[in-house]
């Protein structure tokens, strides 16, 4: 008896370790399944829309956490109140302002995206926030679009490279990067129900890389739906888009979450992918009890659709699945990190992106850098050298510990020199949605500027767009492709009493430069974040040695851009419908194309020193599909001071059955050398990436036949041209 009791108990002892062991290294699949078959129906919808502005339901009898989320790309946002777009006014949530992401987009540097993303990702997650509402990718296609600094450029293959390091960053720390605006939002003004209507080839080429990049190599845990239509179906719930491309083809294993009030019908939310909707009515129970969560499209009217059998069950397990997948990822991770907020490491992040981001567009007689021993007098002019641009720009808006601005960061590094200041110009306060005048007299302002511009050795007029309504803003585009406020009459002014005049430029988008030929230096500084002043005082000064590219191009005028070449249809449209018929040609692929010169180039960006790439070559003359092209050049620093450059290496389809874009970026290494330092430089190119997307096979295609590659550090500037054949 006691042997037979003795081996009952090694089995059940057996079993329960065997089980306790299978429950502990038990898949999450297996986990995510046992969830389900424990859920109501009620549960599960809950799970599916939101229960407040920011976020979900969670299972509380089962213990399942809710899934808090929270804006934005470029640093952690105030806490916004339950119900409202107000803020909450906590005292504990002021964060670290990073650079805007076209800063980061115009370091050229995917290194600095991964140290972007883990800063963020541990400022969130110290937030206890689950999913940061960020990177936007979406491509810039207008200079006029209010959020293009939000973004990452005009080319796919930028974007697709410096989104992909920024997202594992994010998600080092259980924290989910949510990609968006998944697709073609690629204005504001009508974003909220235009129907975009342009060609495969666009599509596949053009707008979607970066997302699928996002998907493929980042592993993104959940991506936003965009509020416009593509082909007549919201982006939210949209068939093709999701149901086919994403979630099929990419096979997307995370949450598609909507824009904030982006979700239109029941049924298609239901049938066409849409996981998780936030933001319907936007206001929550305070406007009207038509916003209560309850009434949201996944919520009772989805609930009465699964209850009626119109829909079945598995619908909404299919969606549940996907929740818990990020839970598992995140909330119900019980190993990831704890985050970090506002520590040093974090504004030295911020600076060093800074510093790689700002472009030098404009370098007369070596005016920049200013010699901050000698210089005596400079005139800082401008309402951009003192205005906060972490605020405003819409949910981008950050709440942060510190801002130093264009001003104080100067007055910080020339401490030596006598620093003058006039604003210059007003633009007037910063309203979500509309634009109030400064009351500050315009004359006034400009004659002071004036005054001091006449009495310095050197004027920096920092000046440039904001983040207010029709500028730099979520919700509404540029109204004109000129500087607001007067600032080019008020510059034209200052050129007549001291030529020794440079312009400093916080902005996200391309302007007009009528001035361009009578200024003796141009400096593109983004938006900046915390560090601005810093970051500016730092390349200003000669500190930093510039080294940012842009990433995208700037037209002479508006006219030129092609966007805006095609009439209303084209940008904005006519209200309900818009035709991207530039098609494939989007930014610099347009200009070269139609030969029509830039003011200054995609990939455009000077250095305080001079670089020289004196030979280049590959591996093979021909190259069959699958294969890599091992390309190699020697770069030599020939001037006086360490810098960085970036070889960029466009491709040509010599000849082809379809029309092909005279170059394309392929590749890209930003290289750091001494002074009269070489280097040789390797790049591969997988050959499958010089094909073009059939729209008839409905698939990419290669086509045999020479291809020519063409190395430079500019768009503009190629230095080396190779051709390769393809069979
Ligand atoms: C906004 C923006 C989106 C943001 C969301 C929450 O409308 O389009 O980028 O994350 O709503 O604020």
């Amino acid at each position: 008896m006691k042997k037979l009791s003795i081996v009952i108990f090694l089995i059940t002892l057996i079993s329960s370790n065997e089980l306790f062991a299978q429950t502990n290294n038990e898949s999450v699949d297996n986990k995510i399944e046992k969830i389900i078959k424990q859920l109501t129906l009620k549960e599960k919808l809950d799970m599916c829309h939101a229960q407040s502005k920011f976020s979900s339901k969670g299972v509380a009898r089962l213990g399942i956490p809710e899934l808090w989320m929270s804006d934005g790309p470029h640093g952690v946002r105030t806490e916004i109140d339950w119900d409202t777009w107000s803020h909450a006014g906590w005292t504990n949530d002021s964060c670290t302002a990073f650079p805007a992401l076209t800063c980061l987009a115009a370091s050229f540097n995917p290194d600095l995206s991964y140290k972007y993303g883990k800063a963020l990702g541990e400022e969130a997650r110290y937030r206890k926030k689950d999913i940061i509402l960020g990177p936007g990718v979406n491509i810039y296609r207008t200079p006029l679009n209010g959020r293009n600094f939000e973004y990452m450029g005009e080319d796919p293959y930028l974007a697709s490279k410096m989104v992909v390091p920024y997202i594992h960053g994010v998600q080092e720390n259980g924290v989910a990067a949510c990609v968006k605006h998944y697709v073609l939002n690629n204005q504001e003004h009508w974003r909220d129900h235009i129907n975009v209507e342009l060609s495969d080839r666009a599509l596949y080429e053009i707008y979607l890389p970066a997302f699928k990049a996002a998907v493929q190599e980042g592993h993104v845990w959940s991506l936003m739906g965009a509020y416009n239509q593509v082909r007549g179906q919201y982006c939210c719930h949209n068939e093709f888009l999701v149901n086919k491309i994403l979630k099929k083809d990419w096979e997307f294993d995370g949450v598609l979450v909507t824009d904030w009030g982006a979700t239109h019908d029941t049924k298609q939310a239901a049938l066409y992918g849409l996981d998780l909707e936030m933001g319907t009515g936007t206001d929550g129970l305070t406007s009207s009890l038509k916003n209560a969560y309850d009434n949201y499209f996944m919520a009772n009217p989805l609930l009465k659709m699964v209850e009626s059998g119109e829909i079945n069950e598995s619908v909404i397990d299919e969606k549940v699945e996907r929740i818990l997948r990020l839970m598992f990822r995140t909330n119900m991770n019980k190993t990831r990190p704890f985050g970090s907020m506002n520590s040093q490491q974090h504004f030295d992040v911020a600076r060093e992106i800074a510093q790689e981001g700002i472009v030098l567009l404009k370098n007369k007689n070596k005016f920049f850098p200013i010699d901050p021993e000698k210089v005596q007098t400079i005139a800082v002019i401008g309402e951009n050298a003192t205005k906060m641009m972490s605020l405003g720009g819409g949910s981008s808006e950050l709440k942060t510990i510190h801002e130093i601005s264009p001003l104080e960061g100067i007055q910080k590094r020339f401490k030596n020199a006598t620093i003058l200041h006039a604003m210059g110009y007003a633009s007037g306060p910063s309203v979500y949605g509309k634009v109030i005048d400064s009351k500050l007299n315009a004359d006034s302002l400009k004659n002071e500027a004036i005054k001091i511009a006449a009495k310095a050795d050197i004027v920096l007029f920092v000046g440039g767009l904001n983040k207010n309504h029709h500028q730099d803003c979520e919700g509404d585009d540029r109204k004109s492709f000129s500087l607001p406020f007067g600032q080019d009459d008020l510059l034209s002014e200052i050129l007549k009493v001291n030529k020794n005049t440079a312009v400093v430029l916080v902005s996200g988008n391309a302007v007009k430069m009528p001035w361009v030929n009578q200024v003796k230096g141009i400096v593109q500084t983004w938006y900046l974040g915390s560090e601005s002043g810093n970051a500016l005082a730092d390349v200003l000064s000669g500190d930093v040695n510039p080294s940012g590219k842009l990433p995208f191009s700037f037209p002479v005028k508006l006219e030129d851009n092609a966007a805006h070449s095609f009439g209303e249809i084209s940008y904005p449209g006519d209200g309900t419908k818009q035709e991207y018929k530039e098609d494939i040609l989007v930014g610099y692929r347009w200009f070269d194309t139609k030969k029509i010169k830039p003011l200054y180039a995609f990939g455009f960006g000077l250095s305080y020193s001079e670089f020289d790439m004196t030979k280049a070559s590959v591996n093979k003359k021909e190259y069959k599909s699958g294969d890599v092209i091992s390309v190699s050049c020697e770069m030599k620093n020939t001037g006086k001071v360490k810098g960085k450059e970036v070889i960029q290496v466009y491709v040509n389809d010599v000849k082809s059955s379809v029309l092909r874009p005279l170059k394309e970026l392929k590749a890209f290494k930003k290289v750091s050398l001494n002074s009269g330092e070489s280097k040789t430089v390797n790049i591969e190119i997988p050959v499958n990436k010089l094909a073009f997307y059939d729209d008839v096979k409905k698939d990419w295609k290669l086509e045999p036949g020479q291809f020519k590659l063409m190395l430079g550090t500019s768009s503009k500037n190629i230095s080396k041209t190779i051709i390769i054949e393809v069979e």
